[in-house]
């Protein structure tokens, strides 16, 4: 459909691209869609991405924003001119080029271009990234740039998927979409981490998340979901955590939080698989996911009380047939293996390179080899240097606190699905969340941990109805009563049972990406100590 929507786009506007043409008219495609012009001439518009020359030959690796295409450029077809043109070209310049589209399979994206005409259409002197390692802050100075190359496009192409799907899932399933707004003159997790701001001389804050006003909105139409962004002040500096973070807030009338997690395991469920049936190219190919860790997803999301979960972090409760401590400390000699045997691969590879008479291509591969098994050993090391401390601190949890990152990590261990942690203690949850009946001491909440490390995703619970209960728990977390008057008029006039959950979706791409630090999920993260560009 797109493709052929461009061959007609084409026909339209034909006169004006064809001055650039050296041989036919031809149609402008995007890489994506080169499946349907095999055999056909095309012109491609982008950027080079990367260049290899061979005699009379160039390889360009031509990036379109849409894929990556290898275009071959022999100097006999396209003419001296052009051939120079092409070949004084570097890294980022863009270029238009036409040529014969051939289906390879051994090519970037399946597909090659034969190049019989084109033009660069703009330099690109001394770009600043280049293929070898850049550390990560040269890299987030240069975020705008940094977005073009492979692996921060394929996370972006993810975050469009993970969008799409989040929004998809919630229309099939009869759900509205409501902004909340940004500028909010109430906390609703708590008043340590708000942004403050000046609203025409009184106070407000950057919202913290679009709770309070999704529960309003759920009574005026049933199920409703927000998709905004969020904001906390927390200076941590953790790869978990945004100053500036998209939520999705489902919130659901009539619904308890029994009901809240079977939607909560049927949302990030379907999402995941969409996510990855749409991404392979990008997940595989680029960002190396092991997609059967995923596809875990598929399995029943274990469902543990918090008082459970923490025997189990403590190591006093088993999970088929193993603790926590035992499965750290195999954790650990695994790790001291790997790196043993990294370490013994590195010193043989720099003995061969030190002794010479090596040629340059198998050089250097070797030396990258190298650098990557040192890179590997450098991430292992701080693993093995982490688990005695996780193990000492999984032992001596205190049951009632909150679970700090580790924790979870540790938890998680036990399990290759996600696993939903509900009924917490009262202290260390929000006002609004619903007391467990007979039991003060617990309230109705669900955290989703994610696996492999990565932790908490999703935070939900169901509201607390009894407006006397609410009162004092406002006056109880030092609120000022007045400014939740009207989220109080919810439990006035027509108050049902409702539930609702906060999905983090940069933290959701973190996971499904398998990237380390959830900085690489947004296009501009704003976080403790960044704020550009
Ligand atoms: O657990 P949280 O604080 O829950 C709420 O805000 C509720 N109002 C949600 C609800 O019931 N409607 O946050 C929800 C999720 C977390 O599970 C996490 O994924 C994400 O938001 N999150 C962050 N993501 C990135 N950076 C941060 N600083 C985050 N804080 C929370």
């Amino acid at each position: 459909m797109v493709a052929k929507n461009s061959r007609c786009l084409f026909t339209q506007y034909s006169f004006s691209y064809s001055i650039y043409l050296r041989f036919e008219q031809t149609s402008m495609v995007y890489i994506e869609n080169l499946q349907d012009f095999v055999g056909q001439t095309v012109t491609l518009k982008g950027w080079q991405a990367n260049m290899r020359t061979g005699k009379g030959l160039l390889f360009i690796l031509l990036r379109d924003g849409s894929g990556f295409c290898q275009c071959v450029v022999n100097e006999e077809e396209v003419g001296e001119e052009l051939f120079s043109a092409l070949k004084a070209s570097t890294l980022e310049a863009s270029m238009e080029v036409t040529g014969l589209v051939k289906a390879d399979e051994r090519q970037i994206g399946g597909y090659e271009l034969q190049v019989t005409g084109g033009t660069v259409v703009n330099e690109s002197v001394d770009y600043p990234i280049s293929n070898k390692e850049h550390g990560v802050e040269f890299l987030m100075d240069k975020r705008h740039l940094w977005l073009r190359s492979r692996k921060q496009w394929a996370l972006m192409r993810v975050r469009n998927a993970v969008s799409f799907e989040i929004h998809r899932f919630f229309q099939e399933n009869g759900f509205v979409q409501m902004d909340a707004p940004i500028l909010t003159p109430n906390a609703a997790e708590g008043t340590t981490d708000l942004f403050d701001i000046d609203f025409f001389g009184r106070p407000a804050y950057l919202s913290q998340s679009g709770q309070l006003y999704g529960e309003a909105m759920a009574m005026a139409m049933g199920r409703i979901y927000t998709f905004g962004p969020t904001f906390r002040a927390e200076k941590s500096k953790t790869r978990r955590h945004l100053s500036e973070f998209w939520m999705i807030e489902p919130e659901m009338a009539f619904y308890d939080n029994e009901k809240n997690m079977e939607l909560i395991e049927d949302f990030i469920r379907t999402v995941v698989l969409r996510v990855i049936d749409k991404c392979k190219f990008e997940l595989t190919e680029i960002l190396e996911r092991n997609l059967d860790m995923l596809r875990m997803v598929e399995k029943p999301f274990p469902r543990i009380p918090y008082t459970e979960a923490v025997k189990i972090l403590q190591g006093k409760q088993e999970v088929n047939g193993k603790t926590s401590i035992s499965i750290l400390e195999e954790e650990l000699k695994a790790t001291q293996t790997h790196i043993s045997e990294n370490q013994a691969e590195i010193t043989d590879k720099e003995s061969l390179i030190a002794a010479g008479g090596i040629k340059k291509g198998k050089l250097n591969w070797m030396k990258n080899r190298v650098a990557q098994l040192k890179a590997e050993n450098k991430d292992l090391s701080e693993q093995a240097e982490n688990i005695p401390q996780w193990i000492e601190s999984a032992r001596n949890f205190k049951d009632g606190a909150d679970f700090g990152g580790s924790d979870e990590t540790v938890l998680t261990k036990l399990f290759a699905s996600p696993i939903m942690v509900y009924n917490w203690p009262t202290k260390i949850k929000a006002f609004y969340m619903k007391e467990v009946e007979g039991n003060a001491d617990f309230v109705k909440g669900v955290d989703l941990l994610a696996p492999e490390g990565y932790g908490e995703i999703v935070g939900g619970s169901e509201r607390e109805t009894d407006i006397n209960v609410l009162l004092k728990k406002i006056e109880d977390h030092g609120l000022p009563q007045e400014v939740f008057e009207w989220y109080l008029d919810l439990r006035r006039y027509g108050s049902v049972p409702h539930a609702g959950f906060g999905l983090g979706l940069e933290r959701l791409i973190t996971w499904i990406s398998g990237t380390r630090h959830i900085r690489e999920t947004i296009p501009f993260p704003r976080m403790y100590g960044r704020a550009e560009p």
